[in-house]
């Protein structure tokens, strides 16, 4: 059972299909309150600190290159058990994986272009949620 917040970023080619609308619907549908949102864009430095962990993994400059690539969608959601509830519902990483109904499968293209992130953790939502929203704007 995870915490009650999770973080979420609508990425770069979600964006520019006309998918935050869509996508914003089945979230709301599932049960997750929208505690901030904001559209913002990512500079090549910033998405290189966001992604730190997957620094010199073969795919790390496809990610930085497309998550830099145009604006996104950043948001902090709420709900109970809302980490692994929103992992459940974006789906597999990869969307040729990913199960029916998950916004993967509906929204995404490839493995870089999979249309939205979710924190895996209470710890890195807290940590990714700090990166767009202040602590005022959170709670
Ligand atoms: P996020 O919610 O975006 O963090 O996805 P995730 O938690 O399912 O995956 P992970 O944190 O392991 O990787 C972050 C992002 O790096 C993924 O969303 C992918 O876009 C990309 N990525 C991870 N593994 C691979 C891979 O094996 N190949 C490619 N091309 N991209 C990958
Ligand atoms: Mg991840």
């Amino acid at each position: 059972m995870s915490g009650n917040i999770t973080f979420t970023m609508i990425k770069p080619r979600a964006v520019q299909n006309n998918f935050i609308g869509p996508i914003l619907k089945i979230i709301n549908e599932k049960g997750f309150r929208i505690k901030a949102m904001k559209m913002t864009r990512f500079t090549r430095e910033r998405a290189e600190a966001f992604y730190e962990i997957h620094k010199g993994k073969f795919f790390f400059n496809d990610l930085i290159d497309f998550m830099s690539s145009g604006p996104i969608v950043a948001a902090i959601l709420e709900k109970d058990n809302a980490v692994d509830d929103f992992r459940e519902l974006i789906g597999n990483t990869n969307p040729e994986k990913a199960a029916e109904g998950t916004i993967r499968k509906l929204f995404a293209e490839n493995m870089t272009a999979n249309a939205i992130h979710g924190a895996d953790s209470d710890e890195n939502a807290i940590r990714e949620g700090s990166f767009f929203f202040s602590e005022l704007e959170q709670f």
